[in-house]
């Protein structure tokens, strides 16, 4: 007889960002007056950049003429582009990736949650807490990540890695020896960072142990400093135990247009076993690529008008970021992040739960955060906002919440 997997109906909930969509919309149903403010998702809001939409013009032209119409792409993504890809992101920082070790994909959430088709259910996963709910909930739905403590918050089979303000929102080494690391650096939520010297200890603690690292970096464009790394394979002997992805969503704006890739070093082996060579036959078994007018609008972030374009795009929502953190520390409240990243993460006033807060936040602010315990049980006193939305509402976000 047919059954269901089990593990959907072990999920306390739905996904997060829709479970804040249904709240949002059910109140702004109920008040059509007010004018909501949405800081919750890390959503861009402008536009795309010229250079971009006339790649895709062009692209979109092409795919109408007979000579050079484009059918199926191929699995791991078209060579111009995975060759702008290393030229421009690994190359041009010193890093050495072939372009047989990159795979496009339609943007970083598909494969932070595919990837883990790829090991054992055996594994013991370890993951940052508060953490991007995707790599937690999709280990949820294949039973690797145990049993929902609903009086604890948490799954049974994790490992939580508390990120604190004591330890400034970076993790410890876990005292459980963990199989998989899921690491993403600036990180999302907190907007915190590690030093080159630290990541290279967490690849040296992987190649020790035994562990793979999944390094998400789809926020490095924010990165600001000096000493933060931009890539995992900054790292000596990061080939060896770390796959790193990457997004467009929020360095180019392609959140609605959807692009991004997966590094799957060559020398990354387990028992033998070649990880690149098995993410190649995942890839041609689940993926059918990524459209052409889609890679073509990828490849023309990488030329010198589109890294121009886009990086006036970051400094915008950066110029965001500072209007909030100044804003809220003037206000008294203790925020962190958004030097290095578009996300700040505030400390919920008078020990209210991060959802009290968001409530609150929305009923009197009517400006949308996004609750930190969403995140994990280390999130709880919490809330995340983005710098995603246009300089305009952002001040005046900043200006209702201050005034609440
Ligand atoms: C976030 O707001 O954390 C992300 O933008 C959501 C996502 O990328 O899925």
């Amino acid at each position: 007889m047919f059954k269901v997997n089990e593990n959907y109906a072990k999920l306390p909930g739905s996904y997060l960002f829709a479970t804040i969509n249904r709240k949002v919309k059910e109140y702004q149903a109920a008040h059509p007056e007010e004018r909501i403010i949405r800081l919750g998702i890390g959503d861009v809001t402008q536009p795309l950049a010229p250079v971009i939409v006339d790649a895709m013009k062009k692209a979109a032209d092409e795919m109408g003429r007979a000579e050079t119409f484009q059918g199926y792409p191929d699995y791991e993504g078209y060579a111009f582009l995975r060759e702008a890809i290393v030229a421009g992101d690994y190359l041009a920082r010193g890093v050495q990736i072939g372009i047989d070790e990159i795979f496009v994909n339609d943007g970083a959430k598909c494969d932070s949650a595919d990837l883990g088709d790829i090991f054992s259910l055996k594994n013991k996963i370890a993951v940052c807490d508060p953490v991007y709910p995707v790599y937690v909930d999709s280990n949820a739905l294949v039973g690797r990540s145990g049993d929902w403590l609903k009086d604890k918050g948490c799954w049974s089979n994790l490992v939580y890695m508390p990120c604190t303000a004591e330890n400034g929102f970076a993790p410890e080494f876990p005292e459980e020896t963990p199989d998989v690391i899921y690491l993403c650096f600036p990180n999302n939520p907190t907007g915190a960072t590690v030093t080159k010297d630290r990541l290279q200890e967490w690849v040296d603690y992987a190649r020790k142990v035994g562990a793979l690292i999944i390094f998400d970096a789809a926020y490095e464009a924010y990165i600001s400093e000096e000493n933060v790394p931009h890539s995992i394979y900054e790292c000596e002997g990061a080939k060896e135990c770390a796959i790193e992805m990457r997004s467009f969503s929020k360095n180019a704006g392609f959140t609605g247009v959807r692009l991004g890739f997966t590094v799957v070093p060559r020398d990354l082996k387990l028992d033998g076993v070649s990880l690149n060579q098995i993410w190649l036959k995942h890839q041609e078994i689940k993926f059918n690529g990524v459209s052409y007018v889609v890679q073509k609008a990828g490849a023309a972030v990488y030329t010198p008008e589109g890294r121009a374009q886009t990086q006036a795009q970051v400094n915008y929502y950066m110029n965001n970021a500072k209007v909030i953190r100044q804003g809220l520390s003037d206000a008294g409240y203790t925020v962190s992040g958004g030097v290095n990243a578009p996300y700040i993460w505030l400390k919920t006033p008078e020990g209210m739960t991060s959802w009290d807060f968001f409530d609150k936040l929305l009923e009197t602010a009517h400006v949308v955060g996004t609750p930190g315990s969403g995140f994990g049980p280390h999130g709880e006193g919490y809330l995340r906002l983005t710098a995603f939305g246009s300089y305009e509402n952002t001040v005046e976000a900043i200006e209702r919440i201050k005034n609440m």
